[in-house]
């Protein structure tokens, strides 16, 4: 069953009053059963806000970190600093953005083999860069594919998507709002009711649902600062699922 996790970028690089919100969102989350989290040392203070909000919590939730580095002795300082911050576990590890993985996935593999990582994976945004990440799928080194769909950007459905159910990889789902451009850009409302129902109250919810009812997908990981936002999002995470005449519609509303 697919589910709803929580990404970090620009969000989660908070301080402060703004930190404590994030602190006290991932708490409600965690209730709300919102799992896993996704994060990078790309992302400024994101890594070490989400640690602090999960203390205490470690063991409700998934983490999903990534090693983004210019040489092996930067990830191999990464990699050791998640597994610090983390409390000795990082179920997911990702090469962000494919970046030296032949470097890193040496590591990686390591600490899987110490129990220290549970899933390997590779993430990359960009279209270019699938020939790359479909050949890292098909290595049989890599548990995990993290990439950008959504009802705008349908992409992978061409080859990573088959690739992966081929293979039996999970696939976590970046940018599933769009970057928020989806959002953002709701049809009537007229359009959008045949779809609501069953918790689904938004369309930012139908997105989310539209991708999470791809049976290839394992989870959405949308990146919000506002805790209502964040319910919403949570309450998207469970079935009915469409089924593919209702994905095809809702997509024509995009077309
Ligand atoms: N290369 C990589 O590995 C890579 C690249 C990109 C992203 N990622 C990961 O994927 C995560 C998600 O991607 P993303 O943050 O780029 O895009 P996204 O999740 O598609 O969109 C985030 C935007 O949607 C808005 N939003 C969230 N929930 C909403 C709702 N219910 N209603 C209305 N607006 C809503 C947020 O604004 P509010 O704060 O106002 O809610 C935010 O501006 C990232 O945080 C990161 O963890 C990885």
């Amino acid at each position: 069953m697919p589910v709803v996790g929580m990404g970090t970028w620009k969000t989660f690089d908070v301080e402060g009053a703004e930190k404590n919100a994030r602190k006290r969102m991932v708490r409600e989350a965690l209730d709300l059963g919102v799992r896993l989290y996704d994060t990078s040392p790309m992302y400024g203070l994101a890594e070490d806000v989400l640690a602090d909000a999960l203390r205490g919590s470690r063991d409700e939730a998934i983490v999903a970190d990534k090693v983004w580095a210019g040489s092996r002795e930067e990830g191999l300082r990464q990699v050791a600093r998640a597994l610090d911050i983390y409390e000795g576990t990082v179920e997911v590890f990702q090469v962000h953005n494919l970046r030296l993985w032949q470097e890193h996935l040496p590591e990686l593999e390591r600490r899987k083999r110490a129990d220290e990582i549970l899933a390997l994976g590779v993430t990359h945004y960009n279209h270019a860069a699938f020939a790359e990440l479909e050949e890292v799928m098909r290595t049989g080194r890599i548990e995990m594919v993290q990439v950008p769909y959504n009802l705008l950007d349908r992409e992978v459905e061409r080859k990573v998507l088959p690739l992966a159910d081929k293979l039996g990889l999970g696939v976590l789902v970046m940018e599933p709002l769009g970057t928020g451009a989806l959002a953002r850009k709701a049809p009537a409302p007229e359009q959008v009711e045949p779809f609501l129902g069953n918790g689904v109250t938004t369309w930012a919810q139908v997105c989310l649902k539209w991708v999470l009812s791809d049976p290839r997908v394992t989870c959405v990981i949308p990146a919000t600062s506002n805790p209502d936002h964040m319910r919403q999002n949570a309450a998207a995470g469970s079935g009915p699922w469409y089924d593919e005449q209702e994905r095809a519609a809702i997509a024509d509303l995009m077309a």
